[in-house]
């Protein structure tokens, strides 16, 4: 039987979206994504011959530094050129000195990335504490606490070390009140003006990050992060601090975790004047990879989805596990 539209005159024009194929579907997409959004997180280590998988992300590793360049042409090769790096050290101590030594494991690897790579990567580092410390907290303690002001120096001592071994942008994960400054003015005070700085502006307290302590051994020995992270019950406060740092002059800033809080990446993305950066953290990815392992959800779908999701809500930079699944995806026409 042939099917057949009953045209009423004067019918009230009902709801109806586009409908067609491919192409016109393509043709009118919002949101509209490609490579050159995405950054690669990576866990270098000391060692030779390293390349250990982490167990609660599949799929991810900790490289020490001869087994890193394989990655890196992989990624370079599916079309990912920017990478953050995240260094684990042998050697933890109560000032967390290995964050800003010169031959850290960060500093390390950047050097040997940029001989490798020349400017065809895109190198970012994550400038914390908490991966050197051997209490596990982002700063220097004083009895339980961080103090703050102390140490934004070593921060900005940490940042322009990454900066004089090649780093291209720095990202402070922190949280501590006044280090997007103080690391502007140490990187312009020894000439690097032209350095971005991409500050976790808004993260918060999370069980997301769960994964990245086993990765990083970074869980702190006592307590938690919660006196300098932010509560998740909170919004406005959100918009506060992508406001302050962008006044002390963080170039990019960034929502983190972005899954359950794309909310506010739309809100901050409608704020400032700079773009907004989401991070899909590790249990995110581990979540997927949990969930696709038991067959309870489709991997790729998921992935796009969550990733589209960022950038429908205004992030235009995403951090995530998956930039060489994405990338691939967007190769396929999947996504883009
Ligand atoms: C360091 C830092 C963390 C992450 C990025 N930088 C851990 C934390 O704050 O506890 C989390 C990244 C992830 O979970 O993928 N402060």
């Amino acid at each position: 039987m042939e099917c057949q539209t009953v045209v009423k005159e004067n019918m009230i024009q009902r709801p109806r979206r586009l409908r067609g194929n491919g192409i016109l579907r393509k043709m009118v997409r919002e949101t509209r994504v490609d490579k050159s959004s995405l950054i690669y997180p990576l866990f270098v280590r000391e060692g030779k011959g390293i390349c250990e998988e982490i167990a609660t992300m599949p799929g991810q590793y900790r490289y020490s530094i001869d087994q890193m360049s394989h990655k890196l042409e992989q990624l370079k090769n599916s079309g990912v050129d920017s990478v953050m790096f995240f260094g684990i050290p042998d050697y933890k101590d109560e000032a967390g000195s290995g964050a800003y030594a010169q031959d850290g494991i960060v500093q390390k690897a950047l050097r040997e990335a940029r001989r490798q790579f020349g400017k065809e990567l895109y190198l970012i580092t994550d400038v914390c504490m908490c991966e050197y410390t051997s209490h596990g907290h982002c700063g220097l303690l004083c009895g339980e606490e961080v103090d703050n002001d102390p140490t934004l120096e070593l921060l900005a001592k940490t940042a322009l070390s990454h900066v004089q071994a090649g780093a291209d942008m720095v990202a402070p994960s922190d949280m501590m009140d006044g280090r997007v400054l103080a690391i502007r003015n140490e990187l312009d005070g020894h000439g690097f003006t032209q350095i971005p700085i991409m500050s976790y502006a808004v993260k918060y307290a999370s069980g997301f990050y769960g994964p990245f302590r086993e990765a990083a051994g970074s869980a702190p020995a006592f307590g938690d992060r919660k006196s300098y992270q932010m509560d998740f019950h909170n919004r406005k406060e959100g918009r506060k601090e992508a406001l302050l740092d962008v006044d002390e002059g963080a170039d990019i800033v960034m929502v983190k975790p972005a899954l359950a809080y794309q909310d506010i990446v739309r809100e901050v993305a409608d704020l400032v004047e700079v773009p907004v950066a989401a991070y899909s953290v590790s249990g995110e990815y581990a979540m997927v990879k949990a969930g696709a392992k038991l067959g309870y959800v489709e991997e790729e779908r998921v992935i796009a989805e969550m990733a589209i999701g960022a950038f429908r809500a205004g992030a235009s930079v995403y951090l995530t596990y998956f930039a060489p699944e994405l990338a691939e995806l967007m190769d396929r026409g999947e996504i883009g």
